[in-house]
């Protein structure tokens, strides 16, 4: 893999690049397909700046934003023990910042600080160094400036970061082949800072309570690309909802998953999956065996209700189940979209599966439990406001305080009429159950969908780093509107005192 690709491009694309901004009302042109950038010994070093992209969707024009000038932005590669070092440059016109969505780093100073703000036309450079225990696995980075987060990731800021480590050696996984799909939808003037106010108080009050939804659907920034099976071989999908609202529960017309890893990396074996369901933030890694008859199978997006739409029916007394608690009215849900092709090139020898993976760690008793009310209501002049316990954020305010090297167990319960992706920032987490029922496999996870009516115990060990940082709802229109909470972890010296 080459290094810093984007930085050696020659002077005549550069001219290219600097052409089509002027030429397009200063913005660049995309090119679609995302780049990767490595690290070398030791060190993951590059230049990445957000801007103003133009580029053509389903014959459409679409005004976007993206890093470099790549939708989705380029993908980051590293290895634990690396030092990463991004030199953020922002030219979106509004502030913004970068958050690396699941890496274990510190949450504090130059590293994976959600609090810091770029003023747009200012630099600042990121570094922080990836513990040499840090789990090999699909992470990625995104804006993360309270009030403007959806706004950004809807408009196209997103891009992959990826650990490479112990998951990768395993000979089965070493041959199958790779594939990265970033699952995102796009809206054609999302990139368009501040066109929100055009489509209407109302209009973006209305779209911001489910969450927006953009008109075309992609992976990678293309639409329906294809991917290829080799004969008899193993392909190895690195599954990321890089969206801001969308869902997707994905099938690949029957033909079976094995899922091998979660948001935080390998799970213990693999696990024979039907479907998969991704909540925004979400990520997870199948394999697929090359063991059917040759041609083309469809990689779907099924329908799936996650709520809401009853929410106005109900407010006015329409439907028959339209009540604050009920499932949205019949037909709420998504209808099936095809995302990508498989093309399964014949079945001879098929490759075996991997038969074990890496051990995921039975997490001991938690020495604290606590529990956390999701929900939403209405603010005078403010409209909807999304809610964790009664309270919206406010960054003046410490929600929780945990202690360094404890265990603890949080119940994550759904009281309103939409599902809420529930994330948490710095560590990883396990699931215990999901309405009282243990899950089928150990896995690490850091974003967990808790649908509406339901309850999802989790449990967390706060390791290595202290300082502050977030948990909040991965629709990040929710995020935006309040769903967000402030986590202090501490020292237990000063926890004592
Ligand atoms: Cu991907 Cu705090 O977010
Ligand atoms: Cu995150
Ligand atoms: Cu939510």
């Amino acid at each position: 893999m080459k290094r810093r690709q984007f930085l050696t491009l020659s002077g005549s694309s550069v001219a290219a690049v600097l052409l089509s901004r002027c030429a397009s009302n200063n913005s660049t042109q995309a090119r679609p397909s995302p780049t990767v950038i490595s690290s070398q010994g030791g060190l993951l070093d590059l230049d990445l700046e957000a801007l103003s992209i133009n580029t053509t969707l389903s014959g459409r024009q679409f005004r976007l934003l993206g890093y470099n000038d790549r939708i989705p932005g380029p993908v980051l590669q590293a290895k634990p023990g690396d030092t990463v070092r991004v030199r953020f440059t922002n030219r979106i016109g509004q502030p913004t910042n970068l958050h690396y969505h699941g890496l274990h780093v510190p949450p504090t100073g130059n590293a994976d600080n959600v609090f810091l703000k770029i003023p747009s036309g200012e630099t600042l450079t990121y570094e922080f160094t990836l513990p040499e225990n840090h789990p090999a696995g699909l992470f990625w980075y995104h804006p993360h400036y309270h009030g403007y987060v959806a706004d950004q990731v809807f408009g196209g800021l997103a891009g992959v970061f990826i650990v490479r480590g112990e998951l990768d050696e395993i000979p089965e996984i070493k041959a199958a082949t790779e594939h990265v799909l970033l699952l995102k939808d796009y809206d054609p003037d999302a990139g368009r800072i501040g066109s929100r106010a055009r489509t209407g108080m109302m209009g973006a009050h209305m779209a911001q309570m489910r969450g927006r939804e953009g008109a075309v659907v992609t992976v990678n920034g293309e639409i329906q690309p294809t991917f290829n099976l080799p004969a008899g071989g193993l392909l190895r999908l690195r599954l990321l909802n890089a969206s801001s609202s969308r869902f997707y529960r994905l099938s690949l017309e029957e033909h079976p998953f094995y899922l091998i890893a979660t948001d935080g990396g390998a799970i213990p074996e693999p696990v024979e999956l039907r479907e998969l369901l991704l909540s925004p933030g979400e990520r997870a890694e199948v394999l697929v065996r090359g063991d059917r008859e040759p041609g083309q199978y469809r990689l779907l997006n099924l329908p799936y209700d996650r709520g809401g739409m009853g929410m106005m029916g109900g407010m006015m007394g329409r439907g028959p189940r339209g009540g604050m608690m009920g499932r949205g009215p019949r037909g709420s849900a998504n209808a099936t979209e095809t995302l990508a092709t498989v093309t399964y090139h014949g079945q001879t020898d098929v490759l075996p599966l991997p038969k074990t993976l890496i051990p995921v760690e039975t997490l001991p008793e938690p020495t604290q439990t606590r529990r956390f009310l999701l929900n939403h209501g209405m603010n005078p002049g403010r409209g909807m406001v999304f809610l964790i316990n009664g309270r919206a954020f406010d960054h003046q305010r410490i929600d929780t305080t945990v202690g360094l090297n404890t265990v603890e167990e949080w119940e994550l319960v759904n009281t309103g009429v939409m599902d809420h992706p529930f994330h948490l920032h710095t560590n990883h987490f396990q699931i215990t159950s999901v309405n009282g029922t243990p899950p089928p496999y150990r896995a690490w996870k850091d974003t967990v969908l808790v649908p509406f009516g339901q309850s999802v115990r989790i449990r967390i060990p706060f390791r290595d780093f202290v300082g502050k940082t977030v948990y909040h709802c991965h629709i990040l229109d929710h995020e935006d509107l309040g769903m967000m909470g402030m986590l202090a972890i501490q020292d237990e010296v000063a926890i004592v005192k």
